[in-house]
């Protein structure tokens, strides 16, 4: 153990068992830690850096920033969160914008945006009903709407005005829906919460039934948004648009970003109704523009599709192998490989001795969500590796 990694045990909160690797550079699809060990990255800083680490646009965009300008207030107008705001708009089925610095706020953002609107248009309903097994941020509105129960039980009382229905089941939601509902928010796939898709008509019925119920449907893309479901946003393969849609972790390619896009109809905000210090940051939003750019210039959605179903291939080749593989699935790059026991964290440690860093999604799976931008030869070698791994698992 490095003295780095002492440090952590000696100043830190602990709140989170992290791996024994302390990371020092990186390059595209590649890692190397404070020895030199070179490792293939499939966490992505938990499906955040889409482009890579240190991608020439990213890298660019932010030193050119940093000599400009860095932080002004939302007082003022500044030309590159002008500039992102119009790439996502033109983009996106939404019409209007605001910047924040996480997916948590976004999220928090997106709930106050949908009770302003119960208090203008729904005499004031405020509830909004969320999935159970969802993930939404750790904030404490958000730990409400995050449908776990582990999440939830350290903070009880939680925050008022979240119901948890079960997800994929549009039943659940009509019988969760009361006069005091103001919306409903869904993840497209729900992505900590295991890498589950739903039923592909089931946001279509969602949609549907919010519109009869004149309530929102938001849409939280913060992990499957900006390509990394192989189509630019999620809800472009279920054929709806959201009223509301939460964005981050991708948007930035490593720099924190979050945005909340609303349709006009829901864009009830006034001003002095929400704000924030850094959301919006000129920085910040520079890189994300680069990163945006870069992302449909180049249709890095495109590659994220083709490449993810050539991965998945290669999965069902490994589940053909190994009979203790229960399940493969996503979408795009975002997948999702089962076991029949808790033997997730023993092929993680394997994979890192390979030089492979991956997800534990659960005791019993492991998610990987690497760059957007790697190509076949990337899987080809993280499935090398996974492989060995798997196969030293089985045989201890
Ligand atoms: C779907 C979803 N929503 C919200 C969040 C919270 O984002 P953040 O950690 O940036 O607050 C996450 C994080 O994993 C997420 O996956």
């Amino acid at each position: 153990m490095s003295n780095w990694q002492e440090l952590e045990s000696k100043y830190f909160m602990h709140t989170v068992n992290r791996v024994p690797v302390t990371l020092v550079k990186g390059e595209g699809a590649r890692v190397w830690d404070d020895e030199g060990k070179e490792y293939l990255d499939f966490v992505a800083g938990w499906a955040v850096n889409s482009l890579g680490h240190c991608h020439p646009a990213v890298a660019e965009a932010t030193a050119e920033q940093a000599h400009t300008l860095v932080q002004t207030s939302n007082q003022f107008y500044t030309v590159p969160q002008l500039q992102l705001a119009e790439l996502l708009i033109q983009n996106s089925c939404l019409d209007k914008i605001f910047f924040c610095n996480s997916g948590a706020e976004a999220g928090e953002g997106a709930v106050k945006l949908a009770r302003r609107y119960g208090k203008l248009n729904l005499n004031g309903a405020y509830e909004v009903i969320t999935a159970m097994n969802s993930f939404h941020g750790r904030t404490l509105a958000m730990t409400a709407a995050t449908g776990q129960p582990k999440f939830q039980e350290p903070y009880l009382p939680l925050s008022v005005g979240f119901v948890n229905a079960e997800y994929n089941n549009i039943e659940a939601i009509k019988a969760a829906t009361t006069n005091q509902t103001c919306a409903v928010m869904l993840e497209p796939i729900e992505a900590e919460g295991g890498v589950i898709i739903p039923d592909d008509k089931y946001l279509a019925a969602v949609r549907v039934w919010c519109d009869q119920k004149g309530i929102l449907l938001i849409l939280d893309e913060i992990q499957t948004g900006v390509g990394r479901v192989g189509t630019l946003f999620a809800y472009e393969q279920y054929g709806i648009e959201p009223d509301i849609m939460t964005l981050a972790k991708g948007l930035g390619s490593g720099v924190p970003i979050g945005a909340i896009l609303a349709k006009d109809e829901a864009s009830v905000f006034v001003p002095g109704d929400h704000g924030s210090t850094f959301g919006g940051n000129v920085l910040a939003c520079a890189v994300s523009y680069a990163t945006l750019r870069f992302i449909i210039d180049n249709d890095i959605a495109g590659n994220a599709k083709r490449v993810g179903e050539y991965f998945i291939t290669r999965l069902e080749g490994l589940k053909k192998k190994f009979q203790f593989i229960t399940d493969v699935r996503g979408r795009g790059l975002l997948l999702a490989l089962e076991f029949n026991s808790d033997i997730g964290q023993e092929v993680l440690t394997a994979c890192l001795e390979g030089g492979l860093l991956v997800n534990r999604l659960k005791p019993n799976a492991l998610r990987f969500m690497p760059p957007l931008i790697i190509g076949n030869e990337e899987v080809d070698e993280a499935i090398g590796i996974l492989d060995k791994a798997l196969g030293s698992v089985a045989s201890a």
